[in-house]
């Protein structure tokens, strides 16, 4: 045995999807179809989402995916001669192939969705069974990112009736059709990150580090408080599966879309990014408001989200209103902390109907001295919160999270 094989041997079971390249070891960034424009895709749309992506500025702030979302293909089966998928001509008139070279020459990446079943959900040729010709279909057309759903799975595939809280679902039915993929995937000589969209399914997070780059962990987001709140409470009690390389996915963005209103939106975001979510934005970025803009550009929950020496998201360190503690999707945590290369970030989530006023107690707050005093910065407006003994009270709004980074010691 080698000494890399060996050094390889000693390593824990929990060994992700580690890339050569680097790619997925930190949350994915990026814009996805789905949530502005559903089974509406076409070229014109990608490319302008992509050129707005440089002009807003967020590819400069680190946003690089351009994802195509379902319903991409014509419905009519596969070529009968080579069995790809083939491109809708009228959606698509320069193939993905096209698309993607287009998206590359602006120096961003491109992504592609098929799904783990003989469908896609929105009824379009998918995966299963072709696994290996469709890997090397998306490396040929220049993909960079595979969305990978989980509708129209047949029947031979569903998963026997687990057996509680010892069943083993890296052994499941479910982890083997993702695992085929991966496999395909990884067989390429090009690099496509594995985003596995099983809807938490088969307890994806003990089995999806080794097996792709992100799993999704629920159904859909819609935009609304009601799910984003939902969601993020699930989130909660798995965030320890998230780490370098591999990540929970509570969803896409959906910053812009429906009636979250402002305040709404910065807790949305500011949530998946300390969850350290793959942040993929999904909305016509034609009609992005400055504030969502700014909100989608805040560089100290990036530079969270996407720090290189700590890879682990926050937790909460207090609960708040929910003394219980368990699920509850209208007051999940409240008080959540979490090491960066900064500093340490603390967020504080309001779950109730009116402004209220929460303590960053230096005292609750793992790793830090109860009394200070720190340096203070307030991540929503970039200001100095001076230097604070202690802790520091906040005035924070129904359902907005206020957000501090805490730099270092200071004398005051
Ligand atoms: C996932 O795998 C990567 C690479 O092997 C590892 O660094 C990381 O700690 C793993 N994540 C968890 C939560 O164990
Ligand atoms: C493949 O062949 C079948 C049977 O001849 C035909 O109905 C179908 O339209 C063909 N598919 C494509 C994509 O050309
Ligand atoms: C894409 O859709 C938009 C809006 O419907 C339309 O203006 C544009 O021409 C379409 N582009 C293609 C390539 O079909
Ligand atoms: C389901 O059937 C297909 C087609 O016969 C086969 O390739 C596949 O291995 C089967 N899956 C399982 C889990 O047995
Ligand atoms: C679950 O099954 C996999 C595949 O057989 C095995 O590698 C792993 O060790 C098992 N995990 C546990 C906790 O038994
Ligand atoms: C990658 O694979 C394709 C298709 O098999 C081949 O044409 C290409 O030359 C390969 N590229 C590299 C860098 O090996
Ligand atoms: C996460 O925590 C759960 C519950 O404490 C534990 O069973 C599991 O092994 C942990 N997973 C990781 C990847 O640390
Ligand atoms: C807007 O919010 C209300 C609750 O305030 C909700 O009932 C409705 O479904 C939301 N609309 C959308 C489009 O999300
Ligand atoms: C974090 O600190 C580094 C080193 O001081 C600095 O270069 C970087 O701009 C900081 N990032 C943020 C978002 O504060
Ligand atoms: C959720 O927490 C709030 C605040 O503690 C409480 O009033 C409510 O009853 C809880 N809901 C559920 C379903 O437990």
């Amino acid at each position: 045995m080698s000494a890399t094989l060996l050094l390889l041997a000693a390593l824990p079971s929990a060994l992700g999807l580690a890339r050569p390249d680097g790619v997925g070891t930190l949350p994915a960034l990026g814009w996805n179809s789905w949530n502005a424009y559903f089974c509406d895709v076409n070229e014109t749309k990608l490319l302008s989402a992509a050129n707005l992506i440089i002009s807003l500025g967020l590819k400069d702030a680190g946003y690089e995916y351009v994802n195509i979302d379902d319903c991409w293909s014509i419905k009519d089966g596969r070529d009968n001669t080579t069995q790809q998928i083939i491109p809708d001509p009228n959606k698509f008139p320069n193939g993905i192939v096209g698309v993607a070279s287009e998206i590359h020459n602006l120096g961003l990446k491109t992504g592609i969705y098929s799904s783990a079943g003989t469908k896609t959900c929105a009824g379009y040729p998918a995966s299963i069974g072709y696994e290996y010709i469709d890997a090397a279909t998306f490396a040929g057309w220049g993909i960079d990112y595979l969305k990978y759903d989980n509708c129209y799975v047949p029947g031979n595939w569903s998963d026997a009736k687990a057996s509680g809280d010892n069943y083993n679902y890296s052994t499941s039915n479910t982890a083997e059709r993702y695992r085929i993929m991966r496999d395909a995937l990884v067989a390429q000589n090009r690099t496509i990150l594995y985003s596995l969209c099983e809807w938490g399914q088969a307890k994806v997070w003990t089995w999806g580090n080794e097996t792709g780059n992100s799993w999704r962990t629920t159904g859909d987001i819609t935009p609304d408080w009601n799910s984003v709140m939902s969601i993020f409470n699930e989130q909660t009690f798995i965030s320890n599966y998230t780490d370098f390389t591999g990540h929970n996915d509570p969803d896409m963005l959906e910053v812009g879309n429906g009636n979250l209103t402002l305040t709404k939106t910065r807790s949305h975001f500011a949530l998946w990014s300390l969850m350290k979510a793959p942040l993929i934005i999904g909305t016509d970025l034609s009609k992005l408001s400055q504030e969502n803009l700014d909100i989608l550009l805040n560089k100290y929950l990036l530079a969270f989200n996407q720090d290189a020496v700590y890879g682990a998201p926050a937790e909460p360190y207090k609960w708040g209103v929910n003394t219980d503690q368990t699920y509850n999707r209208t007051n999940p945590a409240e008080f959540w902390s979490g090491d960066s290369s900064n500093g340490t970030i603390v967020a504080m989530l309001n779950t109730l109907d009116s402004t209220r006023t929460m303590r960053a107690d230096f005292g609750e707050i793992p790793g830090l001295d109860a009394d200070g005093p720190y340096k203070m910065l307030d991540a929503w407006t970039g200001e100095s919160a001076g230097c604070v003994k202690g802790g520091l009270d906040a005035q924070v709004e129904s359902h907005d999270t206020a957000v501090y980074l805490i730099q270092e010691y200071c004398e005051c």
